[in-house]
């Protein structure tokens, strides 16, 4: 096969170094690449008959990849993945264009967040071909693909019941995904009793479930569905299975889950029911961080002092402690200061309570992030959810900002 990227470089329709690859399966598609390749003046080798696997033999042998090279999907396990490889492998310099019988628009755009450029339904037109020759024309380079760097994880866990664990991860990904802007998934894992979506009025996805039911069947087509979209940067997983049912997963579903969701997002934050946290130990190696929340109680102290030592066994990352309704309309039942003491660490946030601010977001479905963005609840969440982003405060440019920079 070495040789036949370069057979077609700079051909006299195309500009030096301007190449094309077409790796197709079915005969249609075959004949279709062909005629437009001999239209643009192409060499003939620069159709072969392949799919993915070929191209990913060819690019692991070094040779140099083409400026546009289509790709036949029908038949890969796992288109997403796929393209992602291909994606890093080809380098950003290549246009790296799908083509595949399903008509989807959910595997169209995991396809993009993957790292192609676009995807063409089968049967392959030449004037879509033609299209997309055009366009690799004008804009040679294409965005970096997001995976290059997987997403942050943050796993958010309530070391008792009712201590507000989801509020603060369903607030913290809006305020992630609305104000700074990242693109972010929030993951309930209380199949039957999570109340992620219901916070935000959504109809639960399907297929969480199976996805970490059958891990070999999981692929970005499953993930997509089991995913509900509260705006262009928020998707949300949940489910509401019934209560008679059992459901188990173990930690190679869940990681192969957050792999793939931490590979078309910015941040994954996890709503993680505590008695989940044992069986689930490699996921907390693989978190950037872990939110403890608790209340000020002295339960919560027990069982924050607890959470703490079993997550550094089971080796995650040191946590974040927040204490959550703490003061503002209900008093704690201890101060802080017997809290911290308590615990043996300092409380990073404390979210007060707020009973009428955060009861009317609930009912009407919306985040308190959204509903009431001024309230104390959401100062504090703010201040969570930049630390889970890893993001910078705005630099405030109030007139004392201008007197200190021009007088300094
Ligand atoms: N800061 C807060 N102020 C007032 N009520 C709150 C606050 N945080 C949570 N709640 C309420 O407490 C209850 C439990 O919250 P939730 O987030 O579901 O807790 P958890 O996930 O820890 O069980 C809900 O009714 C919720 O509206
Ligand atoms: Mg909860």
């Amino acid at each position: 096969m070495s040789g036949v990227v370069t057979l077609f470089k700079g051909s006299p329709e195309t500009p030096a170094g301007d190449s094309f690859l077409a790796f197709v399966a079915d005969e249609d598609s075959y004949q279709v690449a062909r005629a437009v390749a001999g239209e643009m003046g192409w060499s003939g080798a620069a159709v072969q008959r392949g799919g993915a696997g070929d191209v990913l033999e060819m690019l692991g042998h070094d040779l140099p990849p083409p400026k546009l090279l289509l790709v036949d999907l029908d038949g890969t396990a796992n288109p997403f993945a796929t393209v992602a490889k291909l994606a890093s492998m080809a380098g950003p310099d290549t246009r790296l264009v799908g083509l595949g019988s399903a008509n989807d628009i959910d595997l169209y755009r995991d396809l993009i967040s993957a790292g192609a450029s676009d995807y063409l339904v089968k049967p392959l037109a030449p004037e879509a071909l033609h299209h997309v020759i055009r366009q690799a024309k004008q804009t040679p380079r294409r965005a970096q693909p997001q995976e290059t760097q997987p997403g942050r994880l943050i796993v958010v866990v309530g070391v008792r019941g009712g201590v507000g664990a989801s509020t603060v991860a369903v607030n913290t990904a809006w305020l992630m995904a609305h104000e700074l802007k990242r693109k972010t998934a929030l993951l309930d894992l209380d199949l039957h009793f999570g109340t992620d979506t219901l916070a935000l009025d959504l109809e639960p996805g399907r297929g969480l479930r199976e996805a970490l039911e059958t891990p070999n069947r999981l692929d970005s087509l499953l993930v997509a569905s089991s995913m509900v979209t509260e705006s262009d940067r928020l998707s949300v997983l949940g489910a509401e299975e019934p209560l008679e049912e059992s459901v188990s997963f173990g930690p190679a579903a869940l990681g192969a889950l957050l792999e793939e969701l931490r590979g078309t997002h910015e941040v994954v934050v996890v709503d993680m029911p505590r008695h989940l946290l044992p069986a689930n130990r490699p996921v907390l190696g693989s978190a950037e961080q872990v939110v403890l929340v608790s209340e000020l109680s002295l339960a919560g102290i027990r069982d924050t002092a607890r959470m703490m030592q079993v997550i550094k066994v089971l080796g995650g990352p040191a946590c974040v402690v927040v204490a959550s309704r703490a003061g503002g309309s209900r008093k704690p039942q201890v101060d802080q200061a017997t809290f911290e003491k308590g615990i043996g660490a300092k409380v990073a946030h404390l979210v007060p309570d707020e009973d009428k601010t955060v009861a009317a977001a609930t009912n009407q479905g919306k985040a308190v992030a959204q509903l009431s963005p001024a309230s104390a609840v959401v100062k504090a969440l703010r201040g969570l959810a930049m630390q889970m982003a890893d993001a910078q405060a705005p630099v405030k440019k109030g007139l004392l900002g201008w007197f200190k920079k021009d007088g300094a």
